[in-house]
C-alpha cells in the first residue's frame, strides 16, 4: 500500500504493483508516458460513495460526472455498477449513451449549450439542467418548433465560498454559473407554465476539490431555500435535488482527510432539516463525483530521459509534460511521485521534474524527495484518474498517450498510443500550396 492507496503496492523486485501488475514491466510492454488504471479501484470508489449517500426514505442516486475521465471503458464500468451520467457536451452525452447509460439516468449540463447541444438533449430525453434564463427561452422555442417536450431542472448558484484553487469555485455569487437565487422563482414560474416543459428537478454544484464539508452544508441550505418557496410559493414539488460533485481526494499525504461520509452528512443535515421543518416529501437526491470515484484508480508511467544539474536546481527531464498531465501547470496541482523502478531505496536528494514541453512553465513537480534518480529510470505520478489523461492535448505536436486497464492482474489496452499518423490525420494541405 502506498500511503492511502490500497491498490498500490511494492513487489519483491522493488517495483511499484498496480492492481497486481508490475507497473515497471508496463511501462517496458507498452512505453511511455502511460496511463494506467485499476478496474477494482474504481468500482471500489463507486461503492463506498454510494454506501455513505444511502439514507433510509431517500432515492439516492449516483450520476457519475464523465468530464472527469470519459474514457469509454471506465463509463461502461461505471454503468455497470448502476450509475448514471453527469455530461456537458454532444460528445459526453454520446459517449455516455454508445456504452449503454439510460436517457433517464443523464443529466447534461453546461453553462451555455448550443441550440444542437440542446436538440441532441431534447431528442436523446436526457434531463437538461438550465444555466439561464435565455437558455430557458431558446429551449422553449426549440421545442415549440420541433414539439419536444423537455425534462428540465435549473442550476442555481448559491453564492458560497469553498476553499479550493480559484478556477476550480464555480458557485461563488460572480461565478458564470447557474442562475441567482433571487431569480429562481421567476425562472422555475416561466418553466411551469411552459406546456412543453416539465420541471423535474433543481442543481448546484460548488466547485471541484473541496476538502471542507462545512460548506456543503451551507450551500444545500440555501438550495432548499429555494426548495421550500418554490414549494410554497408557486406549488412546485420537486422530483430530484442535485448537490453536484466536487468531493475532494488527498493528493498528498499532507492533505485533510475527509471521509465521503463527512461530505454526506453536512449535505443531508441540511435537507433533512428543511424536509423535516416544511414537511416536504423526500425527494430524490443526485449526487455527481467524478474525481472521489476515479481519482487515484490511476497512475501515469514516464520515463527519465535525462538528469541536469544546474546551480539552482537539479532537473530531472522526463517524457512528459503538461500536454500529457496539464494540473500542475493549470491549478498548480500537487501529485505524489515515485520511482516506479526503486521503490525500496530510500530519498536522497531533491529534484524538480520538468516536462518536455517548450515552456518554462512546464514543471510537473517542484522540490521532490526522491532517491537517486538515473536515466531510464520509470516515475510514476499518482492520483492522475480525474482529469488526466482527457486534458492531454497533442501540443508540440506529440501524440497522446497508451491508456491500459488492469483487471484481476491482467493488463489491457483500452486506448491505443496515437501516432504520427494520428496527428496529421485532419491536416490538410490545400491543392494551391502543392505546386
Ligand atoms: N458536476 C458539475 C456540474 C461539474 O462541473 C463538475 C466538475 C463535477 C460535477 C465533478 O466534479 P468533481 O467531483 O470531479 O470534483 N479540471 C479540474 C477540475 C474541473 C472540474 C469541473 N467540473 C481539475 O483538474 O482539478
Amino acid at each position: 500500500m502506498i500511503g492511502h492507496r490500497p491498490h498500490l503496492s511494492v513487489n519483491d523486485e522493488g517495483h511499484l504493483e498496480i492492481g497486481g501488475v508490475d507497473a515497471v514491466g508496463l511501462a517496458e510492454t507498452y512505453k511511455t508516458p502511460l496511463y494506467v488504471t485499476d478496474e477494482e479501484r474504481v468500482r471500489t470508489r463507486y461503492r463506498e460513495v454510494c454506501a455513505a449517500f444511502s439514507r433510509s426514505g431517500y432515492d439516492v442516486r449516483v450520476k457519475y460526472a464523465c468530464k472527469a475521465n470519459t474514457s469509454l471503458a471506465v463509463l461502461r464500468i461505471l454503468r455497470q455498477e448502476g450509475a448514471g451520467a453527469d455530461v456537458l457536451s454532444e460528445g459526453e452525452l454520446r459517449a455516455a449513451l454508445h456504452v449503454g447509460f439510460r436517457p433517464e439516468d443523464i443529466i447534461f449540463t453546461g453553462n451555455n449549450k448550443s441550440d444542437e447541444e440542446l436538440l441532441l438533449a431534447l431528442e436523446s430525453g436526457v434531463v437538461i439542467n438550465l444555466d439561464s434564463l435565455h437558455e430557458l427561452e431558446r429551449l422553449k422555442e426549440l421545442c415549440a418548433k420541433r414539439r419536444f417536450k423537455a425534462r428540465v431542472s435549473f442550476r442555481i448558484n448559491p453564492a458560497v465560498s469553498p476553499k479550493t484553487h480559484p478556477h476550480l469555485a464555480t458557485g461563488l455569487k460572480e461565478s458564470k454559473f447557474g442562475i441567482q437565487q433571487g431569480e429562481a422563482l421567476e425562472a422555475y414560474r416561466a418553466a411551469a407554465e411552459d406546456r412543453h416543459l416539465l420541471v423535474e428537478g433543481i442543481h448546484m454544484h460548488i466547485g471541484s476539490q473541496i476538502l471542507d464539508p462545512e460548506v456543503y452544508e451551507e450551500a444545500a441550505t440555501r438550495l432548499m431555500e429555494t426548495v421550500c418557496s418554490l414549494k410554497e410559493e408557486l406549488g412546485i414539488d420537486l422530483g430530484f435535488i442535485d448537490v453536484g460533485g466536487g468531493f475532494g481526494i488527498r493528493y498528498s499525504e499532507g492533505d485533510r482527510y475527509v471521509s465521503i461520509k463527512e461530505f454526506a452528512d453536512a449535505i443531508f443535515a441540511a435537507i433533512d432539516r428543511a424536509v423535516e421543518k416544511r414537511r416536504l416529501k423526500k425527494p430524490a437526491i443526485f449526487i455527481e463525483p467524478g474525481r472521489y470515484i476515479v481519482g487515484d484508480s490511476t497512475i501515469l508511467l514516464v520515463k527519465v530521459n535525462t538528469v541536469k544539474e544546474t546551480p539552482y536546481r537539479k532537473f530531472i527531464g522526463v517524457d512528459a509534460g503538461f500536454n500529457t498531465l496539464a494540473r500542475p501547470l493549470l491549478y498548480n496541482a500537487y501529485h505524489e511521485v515515485v520511482v516506479a523502478n526503486r521503490m525500496k531505496e530510500r530519498p536522497k536528494e531533491v529534484v524538480t521534474i520538468a516536462g518536455n514541453v517548450c515552456e518554462s512553465g512546464d514543471i510537473l513537480a517542484c522540490d521532490r524527495s526522491l532517491p537517486a534518480v538515473s536515466e531510464g529510470d520509470i516515475l510514476a505520478f499518482l492520483d492522475t484518474g480525474a482529469y488526466g489523461f482527457i486534458m492531454a492535448s497533442q501540443y508540440n505536436f506529440r501524440p497522446r498517450p497508451a491508456v491500459v486497464l488492469v483487471r484481476g492482474g491482467v493488463d489491457m489496452v483500452i486506448r491505443d498510443r496515437e501516432s504520427f499518423e494520428d496527428l496529421i490525420e485532419k491536416e490538410r494541405i490545400p491543392e494551391e500550396l502543392k505546386s
